[in-house]
């Protein structure tokens, strides 16, 4: 008997980059000497405040199922980072409780279990494009249907009021945002996200949004960093704000997010996490509690690195006349513009490809995230590594 995986899966893309990465391998395995750019996670090592932490619980056998929701101690400070990030909510409305907080297995299970706990079949999804390419394919997954809508890169991919209103429908149920952006680096200015907020009281009283704000420390303009529920308090509740360690704290591997949302979506969303995967490892929940007190400066070097990174790339990528760059504000990756390289009937994952054969090095396509004319390369990899890359992007694309 064949095999055949259930309908549900039917259209949920596989990881694109996987092709890629078998390249990679094969040419390395020859002994070609490829620059890999294509790292979504920070070159750091965890906080050692972290890993202390977890040699500790080890140690005191804290290795038990722990509640669904995870344990108060985290969950604690997760409500209290939230308030502090969100000051105009707590204003309005009290603090958020320990008890509306969800500690997921990293921001992605965030995401995914919004999705499943809040979309009904059908259920439309407005996701500014480019996107992080997990958001529709989760959606699917809940059987919502993406919506996509365009931005464009002289408006540094932001997604406006007006954008938005056409894309609204009756069945529009959620919309996502995520700033600072991957993969674009965008980043939302608390005016912005005030005019998006006004939008959504006055003309899309029944729409959702969910913030993913999992890179909100790294941030590269003077401005500090804007939770978008603190520019609109309004919405406080029909918001889930999405964050984790994962990036900020550089602890991908720990697999540490969670949800700040409504006490009923939040017991919904308990509901679906407690019959599937129950709460996250124990032994990383302690240290997250640990990570969750450090203070910022604990994390200035690797700010400063990603700083000196962005511009020392600029600065190369410059040379390239033809391809597009917009700086990124955030995050940790810049995003190019290759149309003017791309053939016909061709896109940015056939150039991708070009890329790792002739150039020697390995991007991330754009297209998996709704831009295929675009590429992203990431600057949490050592300076040497970035600046040869960057040096033999340069002379593929002409400077
Ligand atoms: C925008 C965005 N959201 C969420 C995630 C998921 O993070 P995690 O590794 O914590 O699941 C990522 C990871 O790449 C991301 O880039």
């Amino acid at each position: 008997m064949s095999f055949k995986a259930a309908k549900r899966l039917d259209g949920v893309s596989e990881s694109a980059t996987l092709k890629l990465n078998a390249l990679v391998q094969a040419m390395r395995a020859r002994g070609e000497d490829i620059v890999n750019l294509t790292a979504g996670e920070p070159d750091f090592p965890a906080p050692e405040e972290a890993k202390a932490a977890i040699r500790r619980a080890l140690d005191e056998n804290k290795n038990k199922y722990t509640p669904v929701a995870g344990i108060p101690e985290v969950r604690e400070r997760i409500a209290k980072k939230t308030n502090v990030q969100q000051p105009n909510v707590v204003a309005a409305h009290g603090e958020w409780k320990a008890s509306e907080v969800v500690v997921t297995n990293g921001g992605k299970q965030a995401i995914y279990n919004a999705a499943m706990a809040l979309l009904n079949p059908g259920d439309e999804v407005l996701i500014p494009a480019p996107y992080w390419l997990s958001y529709p394919e989760m959606v699917k997954l809940a059987e919502g249907k993406p919506v996509v809508v365009e931005t464009k890169a002289e408006s540094k991919f932001k997604v406006t009021v007006e954008g938005l209103r056409k894309a609204l429908t009756p069945k529009t149920k959620l919309l996502i945002l995520n700033s600072p952006s991957n993969p674009t680096g965008t980043t939302y200015t608390r005016a912005e996200f005030e005019a998006i907020g006004k939008w959504l009281e006055k003309e899309a009283p029944n729409v959702w949004v969910l913030s993913d704000e999992i890179y909100d420390r790294i941030l590269y303009g003077q401005d500090p960093f804007v939770s978008f529920l603190d520019a609109a308090p309004a919405l406080r509740n029909r918001s889930i704000t999405v964050n984790g360690l994962s990036k900020a704290a550089a602890m991908t591997g720990w697999r540490i997010g969670w949800t700040v949302a409504p006490a009923e979506l939040t017991q919904a969303m308990l509901t679906l996490q407690g019959q599937s995967t129950s709460g996250i490892n124990s032994l990383a929940q302690y240290a997250a509690v640990a990570a969750l007190d450090l203070a910022e400066e604990k994390f200035a070097e690797m700010v400063a690195a990603f700083r000196r990174r962005r511009r020392m790339a600029l600065e190369i990528l410059a040379k390239a006349e033809k391809l597009k760059v917009v700086p990124p504000e955030g995050a940790f990756y810049v995003f190019l513009g290759i149309e003017a390289f791309v053939k016909p009937g061709e896109d940015s994952m056939t150039l991708s490809e070009n890329l790792i054969r002739e150039a020697k090095v390995a991007v991330v396509p754009g297209t998996p995230f709704g831009a295929p004319n675009w590429v992203r390369i990431s600057i949490a990899t050592d300076d040497d590594t970035l600046k040869k890359g960057c040096e033999r992007l340069v002379s593929f694309f002409g400077g």
